[in-house]
């Protein structure tokens, strides 16, 4: 699925009731089939597209043989939607009482009435009526818009990942049985249908119906199915090879396709070119179709990709550059996914990385290929990696690979963790073997197990066949150094000590608590201050193994700096002794920071805020040594710091006397880089510069400068006022802050609801709103609007309701305790129109995260013993109380220290300490010689 995972299956936590109802192993299917084909046919009735019905008819006829001798079948039914009418296994109609589905796990069980043979082939045939969702987006769901002459227009569409297409038909709805699908759908004459496939044929049925057949689909997992039912009209792109390639969105967005449609066939071509297996060897076409309500970002079904519309309609004069970017990698993660996902399937979802770890990791490396001035190949380092480091330090956080059962359980495995670290850990392997070995050994892998369902083993062993030990060094066999990196949980600190001419290096895990001992094979790569070539080669010059306490390296040459880790290609974090980070200091103080590049300065960034936050170094080294920031104009190092800032200003609260002193200081250090970003200075065609301009304007305004923030509110007055609309990349600051500095809230606030409501066929614009629309401070307002997530005729739809919510509570301080009093008053409403516990569980955690005080915590377990609350709601309440309440301590141990090094007088007239107090070991120099 598409990258934001997060608001389809957030960190959900495993229902109670399921566990003590059903055995885990319950919720699998015996592997024990053998399946030949599917033969469907769904009957869509006209009805079915008004709102008078929801309901449709299907058979599904599966051919299957048994490996295994027994007396029972089992395959996956959700009863909520399908009724079974008749059950014919080889031609004996079954009785009722032979067959029924287990409420809690889905299972339909049908028991044999005469034993089978094995390897024998036999007919199962369902006979079925079905239900449309029209409550979530998932399986078989209905999705509405308004078209241009003012009429509501249904169409019936379909999400199956990970576990709803047993919601659309019987089937053996898990990742590894792959099978052929032969689809026929019958539905109004003056719709159309999208399916995975080409039409085979069409016929008329009746005076108002149409059948199409369509040509049996390959080999494949039953997750990615699709049909569309609609009036969507197509836009055509280039043929590549024998490929056709088509974008389809609803009518009134057709001119917003030509991005996709330009984009689409590159990101196909870079990847037929890439794996050397010709898509159109598996499928004549690819469909991208724009679902106007969809749960996760995009869905890669084989042939026919859905999408978020705001994932692939794109206005070159109304949507921003982070738009564009946004679009094409989210192709480029899809269309990955035909060879990683499709084609070769993760056999289980305990090893979801196999698909979505390589979707992601291709998302921006296939997508620099077409876009190489976007340098995605270095915005990977942080958008993907740092994100997921920072989330791989806590405690609780999941390997990549570990099992699951329930759909809860499957749901968790689509976070970040199968999707960013999988792809770092990918990248650090692309780095280890080097990039054209690793991609001949990912061909070998594809070619080898097509059509098949894979664990990780496989991938090792297409890898191993391309190993180049010369290069690559290793240790151990790769499966070896694999293990732990995929099998655990976290990842290691390195630290790096100088004793004489030598450097000690070491690993522990790295982790905010906890006490795991795991260690890791890790490739060592570095860069000393008189290497020419720096920071350029990525492949280990050392290993660091599970067996040896420490590594020892003497660099051959004088030096007055070592950093290790070049280009942050290994997934992990690094520390060093005081004397070591004093000649880094020195080095990112002197001329072009002495040659340490933006990626590695930012990882220092990164990793010097983590190690704070950890209790590994001091917060006035962590200042210190990222002081050199005041003179750095780079979006990497920045981002970096950003994000650091962002975790502390959370902690301490915006408000308080230490959130306002770091405001502060963060403001005087950026001021060398607002300077290069002016509001006047647009420059759109280059991506990375107004990525950083954007950035950096919205720190200022946020933080309140001055200037920032009379150029907002000024932008914001000339649009209200003459309806000059703000630069398509600004419009983030300059909506946001027009409301945040408001002089007159209400009135703003009203005009930037009705550009809302006007912008109806631009997605983009919608969702800049939406997070505008939460950065008023007026409570009032933030409550009317939080109110409209809750009905769907005030204009938020149902898959918007989520980004509402969080842009309230992240809008400005005000905004956490409306959203919390609003979700505490409403629960129940909520949890109704939204179906989903998961949505409830990511707000109230979102909320509680923000949570600085213990009168905030203190409400929010009065609630949970005194409400009558949902047992999953309050599981994750209880969770999220867990979560403000380790966060309190973090900052109660830290409090004082960050008091001195920002320089807040405490109460009883304590001593401030200079911000810029100079490190310990000052004027060491460092020969390391031979
Ligand atoms: C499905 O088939 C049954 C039995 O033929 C029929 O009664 C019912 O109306 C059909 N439902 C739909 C939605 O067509
Ligand atoms: C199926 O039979 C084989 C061979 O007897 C046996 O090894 C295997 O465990 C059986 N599988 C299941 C799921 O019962
Ligand atoms: C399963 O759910 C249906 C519909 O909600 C209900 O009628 C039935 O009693 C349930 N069966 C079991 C075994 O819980
Ligand atoms: C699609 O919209 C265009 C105008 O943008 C119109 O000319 C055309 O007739 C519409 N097509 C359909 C099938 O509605
Ligand atoms: C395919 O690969 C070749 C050789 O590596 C390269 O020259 C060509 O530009 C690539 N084509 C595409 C569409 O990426
Ligand atoms: C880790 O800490 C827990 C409690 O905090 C303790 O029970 C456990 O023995 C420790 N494990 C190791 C390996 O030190």
């Amino acid at each position: 699925m598409g990258p934001i995972y997060f608001f389809a299956f957030v960190v959900a936590v495993a229902s109670a009731d399921q566990l003590k109802a059903a055995a885990k192993e319950d919720y699998r299917l015996p592997q024990i089939y053998d399946i030949s084909n599917y033969e469907l046919d769904l009957l869509v009735p006209t009805d079915t597209f008004t709102s008078k019905s929801d309901l449709y008819n299907g058979t599904v006829k599966i051919q299957l043989a048994f490996t295994n001798a027994t007396d029972v079948l089992y395959l996956h039914a959700h009863p909520s939607y399908i009724t079974l009418q008749t059950v014919t296994f080889n031609n004996l109609k079954l009785a009722k009482e032979d067959y029924g589905i287990d409420n809690v796990t889905n299972i339909l069980k049908i028991q044999l009435t005469n034993p089978i043979t094995v390897n024998n082939k036999y007919y199962l045939i369902i006979q079925f009526e079905g239900r449309l969702s029209t409550t979530d987006m998932y399986g078989f769901y209905k999705s509405s818009y308004v078209d241009a002459k003012g009429k509501t227009k249904y169409l019936a569409t379909t999400q199956f990942e990970p576990t709803h297409a047993r919601r659309a038909f019987p089937c053996f709805d898990e990742p590894g049985f792959k099978a052929p699908f032969t689809v026929s759908i019958t539905y109004p004459s003056e719709l159309n249908v999208l399916f995975n496939t080409q039409v085979k044929y069409s016929t008329n049925t009746s005076k108002e119906l149409t059948s199409v057949t369509f040509d049996p689909t390959p080999k494949m997992s039953a997750y990615l199915l699709a049909f569309v039912v609609s009036e969507f009209t197509c836009s055509t792109g280039d043929k590549v090879g024998s490929t056709i390639y088509e974008v389809c969105s609803r009518n009134e967005t057709a001119s917003l396709r030509d991005l996709a449609v330009t984009v689409g066939p590159k990101m196909l071509a870079a990847l037929n070119n890439l794996t050397a297996i010709d898509y159109g060897k598996y499928m004549k076409k690819l469909d991208l179709a724009a679902i106007p309500d969809f749960s996760a970002g995009a869905m890669e079904n084989w042939g026919l990709n859905t999408y978020r519309e705001i994932y692939l309609l794109w206005d070159n004069k109304e949507s921003s550059n982070k738009y564009k970017q946004a679009i094409a990698t989210v192709i480029a993660h899809e269309t990955t996914h035909q060879w990683f996902g499709d084609l070769v399937t993760c056999a289980w979802w305990s090893e979801t990385f196999l698909n979505e770890g390589f979707a992601e990791y291709f998302e921006y490396f296939i997508a620099h290929e077409v876009f190489p001035e976007w340098e995605l190949d270095k915005q990977f380092v942080l958008e993907v990696m740092h994100t997921v480091l920072d989330s791989d330090e806590l405690e609780n956080t999941q390997a990549i690979q570990s099992d699951c059962y329930t759909p809860t359980e499957i749901g968790n495995k689509f976070g970040d963790i199968s999707y960013n670290k999988g792809a770092s850990i990918l990248r650090m392997v692309s780095h280890i073997l080097g990039q054209t070995n690793f991609i001949a050994g990912l061909r070998t892998y594809l070619t080898t197990n097509a059509y098949a369902a894979t664990k990780p083993e496989q991938l090792w062993a297409a890898l191993s066949e391309h190993v180049d030990n010369s290069i690559s060094n290793l240790p151990a066999d790769l499966p070896t150094i694999m293990n732990n990196w995929i099998t655990k949980s976290g990842f290691p600190l390195i630290s790096v000590t100088l004793s004489g001419n030598n450097l000690i290096i070491k690993q522990k895990r790295l982790s905010l608590s906890g006490n795991d001992t795991t260690t890791w094979y890790v490739p060592i790569t570095y860069t000393i201050s008189s290497d020419s070539k720096k920071f350029e080669d990525t492949t280990p010059r050392a290993w660091l193994t599970p067996d040896k306490e420490y590594l020892n390296i003497t660099p051959k040459e004088n030096t007055s700096w070592i950093i290790l880790n070049n280009q942050e290609s290994g997934y992990y974090r690094v520390t060093y002794d005081d004397v070591l980070w004093d000649c880094i200091k020195r080095a990112l103080v002197s001329e072009n920071f002495d040659g340490i590049i933006e990626l590695n300065r930012a990882q220092i960034v990164d990793d010097l805020f983590s190690l704070g936050k950890a209790d590994e170094i001091s917060y006035q080294s962590v200042l210190d040594i990222t002081g050199f920031l005041s003179n750095d104009t780079s979006y990497y190092p920045w981002y970096a710091a950003f994000e650091g800032f962002s975790f502390l200003l959370r902690r301490v609260g915006k408000t308080s006397k230490l959130g306002e002193a770091v405001s502060a200081y963060v403001l005087g250090q950026m001021n060398a880089l607002y300077e290069s970003v002016p509001f006047n200075k647009l420059n759109d065609s280059e991506q990375v510069y107004t990525l950083k301009q954007v950035l950096a304007l919205t720190w200022a305004c946020q933080l309140g400068h001055e200037g920032c923030v009379d150029e907002a509110v000024s932008l914001f007055a000339d649009f209200r006022e003459n309806g000059t609309k703000p630069n398509k990349n600004l419009r983030t600051v300059v909506y946001c802050n027009g409301l945040r500095y408001s002089s007159n809230s209400t009135d703003d606030w009203e005009f930037l609801w009705n550009v809302f409501t006007e912008s109806e066929n631009l997605a983009t614009e919608r969702s800049t709103i939406i997070s505008a629309l939460g950065c008023t401070t007026d409570t009032e307002l933030l409550k009317s609007y939080l109110e409209k997530t809750l009905t769907d005729e005030s204009g938020i739809r149902l898959q918007d309701a989520a980004s509402v919510f969080s842009a309230v509570y992240s809008g400005n301080p005000e905004g956490i305790a409306v959203a919390y009093d609003f979700l505490t008053e409403n629960y129940t409403q909520i949890a109704q129109r939204y179906q989903s516990m998961n949505s409830l569980s990511t707000l109230i955690k979102g909320i509680s995260e923000r949570f600085t005080t213990q009168g905030e915590v203190k409400k929010l377990q009065d609630f949970i013993a005194n409400g009558d609350l949902p047992e999953e709601f309050k599981s994750s309440a209880t969770q999220a109380v867990e979560i403000a309440q380790s966060n309190l301590k973090w900052t109660e141990k830290f409090e004082d220290e960050l008091m001195d090094v920002f320089d807040v007088p405490k109460s009883a007239g304590a001593v401030a300490k200079s911000l810029v107090s100079v490190m310990l070991a000052v004027g060491v120099s460092l020969f390391l010689v031979r």
